[in-house]
């Protein structure tokens, strides 16, 4: 891991400390008990290692350090594996607000705390071995647009999701839980549609990445997930996703290729 200077720790600070009273109020319950098992210090960043040892011994899941681009293959596979590709680079003082691409908070802080839930993890084990089948498939146009729906899906689930509760609707998804702004917007602006999670509607559905999100889908629980992987793995394996809607998200090259490669 780099060394990181005082300026970094004090980002992840900010960062920690802005974020922590949103979370009590819009995170899922399964996401503060996992914050709490993780023992995160809030005005430092943490090293893998230390994560690791409050995390594997819940789920068997680890956060592996990466630098830079995963391929789509490799990064759902590594899901298979219970590892978690993890960025370990902080955004600068002047990103605080907004980030096109991981950093360490938001893989840390946003997604690792969701890992310590066995059924939360069951899910994300089962969408690798989802994407470790579809690597069999070798026509190329089949393949593009199965990974648009697999990544669709990713999207309104891990990285967006929300989940209906008592109190109301609770982030899961690591975008909401590690964007300070959008995560009280999306529990609870009237500008923000909410609906059931569908697997027919949400393979379908485009999405930008340089907004707020317009459009959410709901579960119940993360059992309701693992069946909606479950579902998708079979419409995957029954043709279902050869043909879907065209638009965001545009499929790598790589991502593609990393597919075609895999399943050599
Ligand atoms: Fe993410």
């Amino acid at each position: 891991m780099p060394d990181y200077s005082l300026s970094e720790h004090q980002v992840w600070g900010t960062l920690y400390s802005r974020m922590r009273p949103e979370w009590e109020r819009y995170a899922n319950p399964h996401f503060l008990q996992g914050l709490d098992s993780l023992c995160f210090a809030p005005d430092r960043i943490p090293q893998l290692t230390e994560v690791n040892q409050f995390l594997s011994p819940l789920t068997g899941f680890s956060a592996r350090e990466v630098a830079g681009y995963v391929p789509a293959f490799q990064f759902f596979d590594s899901l298979r594996r219970r590892e978690f590709p993890t960025t370990v680079t902080i955004r600068g003082a002047g990103q605080l607000d907004y980030l096109p691409e991981p950093d360490i908070f938001h893989d840390i802080a946003g997604h690792v705390p969701m890992h310590t839930d066995p059924a939360f993890a069951e899910a994300l084990v089962r969408f690798g071995e989802c994407a470790h089948r579809a690597a069999e498939i070798r026509d190329p146009v089949r393949l593009a647009n199965i990974v648009k729906g697999m990544a669709r899906f990713f999207w309104f689930t891990v990285e967006f999701g929300l989940m209906e509760s008592q109190g109301g609707w609770k982030a899961y998804g690591s975008g909401l839980l590690s964007s300070h702004g959008e995560l009280a917007h999306a529990i609870r602006s009237p500008q923000v549609q909410r609906f059931p999670f569908q697997v027919e509607w949400v393979i379908n559905q485009s999405f930008a990445i340089d907004r707020y999100q317009p459009l959410l889908f709901t579960v119940r629980n993360f059992e309701e997930l693992y069946d909606l992987v479950g579902q998708l793995d079979r419409w995957m394996q029954q043709g279902k996703l050869d043909h879907i809607a065209p638009g965001e998200p545009g499929i790598r090259e790589e991502d593609l290729q990393s597919f075609l490669d895999a399943g050599r």
